[in-house]
């Protein structure tokens, strides 16, 4: 069979520029071993068994999942070793219960008396040998209960009465790094993330409490961590694709974005600078993450169809199937002859996780040559 072009494809289709995807596993695996921790990837961001497969291949140990949907599917794969790692909340202990039954290693988490004393209580009237975790707030931005508080010890000794639920260990993620730019500020934010949650797991353990496993991390704090004493995981997500988020943040650069946006030019403005593309914020999604940034790409910084930058060129405009393409600065009177209709083109996107999660599936490519296709799933 001949080999599958980029021309050969429907748009807007979703790309993942395979060398770049494994250069950025074989990146983050290898930092992970320098730093002497084990590491377990959030694979919310592709939903992808291949990609999943690909990082446990480089060397993670186990996977990380939002949605019990997620758990339910890598688990179908022959995936393990899985934490879900959103707040358990008690409707949702029955899903986990019948994965544990069928042989799934699963860890839920509770950051709260009243939902751990939920868990406990399921666990004993049903028998099922609940592993949880206790989700430490070490930056403020989100969930979790805090590393000096009395709460935590309360929580610990809830799940260490000897019933079928246990005290696995602590976990946090520091997503506030999100916020950040500068290797300092970075640097300092994944300590805080190490420091609190190693705290908690030692308030746990003086309290008599067992605590073994310590699992921290985001895409920015994984890469900025000078050292991880204490800790004996590091979860990250976004790393496998990253995007213009992260790239703004300072821990990648555009070239190392993985995943990208195949769209093809259906028409001009040519006296407002514009060209118009199949692919709009149903394809990009809503997601503006680098408007607050010190740099704004609109939906998506655009590159040829060969991956190649196009620089000043944005999609500055988003309907459901309508992109706008236009350069920064004076607009491009000729845009008509640079980007004829039917031109294939490629967007960056701004938060990778965001737009992937508006396509059933990925095309794998290398240059313009189409490879595999890998299908991700949604749900809960
Ligand atoms: C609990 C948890 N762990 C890890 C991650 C991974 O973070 P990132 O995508 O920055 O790598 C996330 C992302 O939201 C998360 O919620």
């Amino acid at each position: 069979m001949d080999a599958m072009h980029l021309q050969d494809l429907n748009t807007p289709a979703a790309l993942v520029d395979t060398a770049r995807m494994q250069r950025n596993i074989a990146r983050m695996q290898q930092r992970m071993g320098s730093l002497g921790v084990a590491f377990r990837p959030h694979v919310k961001t592709t939903k992808c068994v291949a990609i999943a497969q690909a990082q446990i291949t480089a060397g993670a140990r186990g996977i990380t999942v939002s949605t019990l949907k997620e758990a339910e599917q890598f688990f179908a794969a022959g995936i393990k070793d899985i934490l879900y790692a959103v707040g358990m909340s008690p409707p949702k202990l029955k899903q986990a219960a019948a994965l544990i039954a069928q042989g799934c290693a699963l860890k839920i988490i509770a950051d709260s008396a009243a939902s751990a004393a939920a868990i406990v209580a399921y666990a004993r009237q049903h028998g099922v040998p609940f592993e949880v975790w206790i989700e430490i707030d070490t930056d403020g931005h989100r969930s979790g209960v805090q590393p000096q508080g009395d709460e935590l010890i309360t929580i610990g000794q809830l799940l260490h009465q000897g019933g079928p639920a246990t005290l696995g260990g602590v976990m946090t993620h520091a997503g506030s790094s999100y916020d950040l730019n500068t290797p300092e500020a970075l640097q300092a934010m994944a300590e805080q993330e190490r420091s609190l949650c190693v705290l908690a797991a030692e308030r746990l353990r003086a309290a008599g409490l067992r605590c073994p496993v310590v699992s921290v991390g985001s895409t920015p704090t994984a890469l900025s961590a000078q050292q991880l004493q204490g800790v004996t995981e590091v979860r990250a997500g976004v790393y496998v694709f990253f995007d213009l988020v992260m790239a703004n943040v300072g821990v990648c650069s555009l070239e190392d974005v993985a995943l990208s946006v195949l769209t093809t030019v259906i028409g001009h403005q040519s006296d407002k600078g514009w060209a118009i593309v199949d692919a709009g914020w149903m394809a990009m999604s809503r997601d503006r993450g680098t408007q607050k940034q010190t740099r704004d790409y609109g939906y998506g910084q655009l590159c040829d169809a060969n991956g190649q930058r196009i620089e000043g060129y944005t999609l500055t405009g988003a309907n459901q199937e309508h992109g706008i393409v236009s350069r920064s600065g004076e607009a491009d009177q000729n845009i008509a002859q640079h980007f004829p209709v039917g031109t294939q083109l490629r967007v960056l996107p701004n938060h990778a996780c965001a737009t992937g999660a508006q396509f059933p599936e990925y095309h794998a490519v290398n240059g313009q040559e189409v490879g595999a296709t890998w299908p991700r799933f949604y749900g809960w």
